[in-house]
């Protein structure tokens, strides 16, 4: 564990943490995206998939700013959020209430990075990094943007749910 003495060193290891994560998440979104029954769901991971590669870069470009490493952390968090979506991933039934537990997955990723960013903008702000402030905040944008999406499509999928739920009881 490297030694913490100044909010440069925090900033670093939070940089390291969300380039761990992102680097975890090219891995994992394109098997949220193979594992979606909705096309609009396939199509929004897909999407964030790029953005996520764009991310990655945008934390690499922080860390060269920084004259840090981005390498050399395990964000043992996000392994944990993309163990909980492969269990997901790996069950059977009705398309759209998978679907529902992959954006339940899938959000959780989101919520997870969104604090990760916060945290390191809050840091890089305090100490004037502001090329870095902007680099974050480009990211943090994508991932409220990605949550929001997902919210979107569970609504739309959870109408289509009970309004089946509620023809079987009719
Ligand atoms: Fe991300
Ligand atoms: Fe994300």
């Amino acid at each position: 564990m490297a030694d913490k003495k100044t909010v440069e060193d925090l900033l670093a290891d939070e940089i390291k943490d969300l380039y761990s994560a992102e680097k975890q998440l090219t891995k994992a979104i394109p098997k949220m995206a193979k594992g979606s029954n909705d096309p609009a769901l396939e199509a929004a991971f897909n999407d964030h998939l790029k953005e996520t590669e764009g991310q990655v870069a945008r934390l690499e470009e922080a860390a060269t700013i920084l004259k840090i490493s981005a390498a050399g952390k395990k964000c043992v968090g996000m392994e944990g959020c993309i163990k909980e979506g492969a269990e997901v991933l790996g069950e059977e039934g009705e398309p759209n209430i998978l679907d529902l537990g992959i954006i339940g997955a899938g959000t959780r990723v989101e919520h997870y990075e969104m604090a990760g960013y916060m945290t390191a903008i809050s840091l890089a702000q305090s100490i004037g990094a502001k090329e870095v402030v902007s680099l974050l905040q480009q990211s943090l944008a994508e991932e409220q943007g990605a949550e929001h999406k997902l919210r979107t499509i569970g609504s739309g999928l959870l109408k289509s749910a009970s309004s089946a739920h509620a023809a079987g009881k009719a």
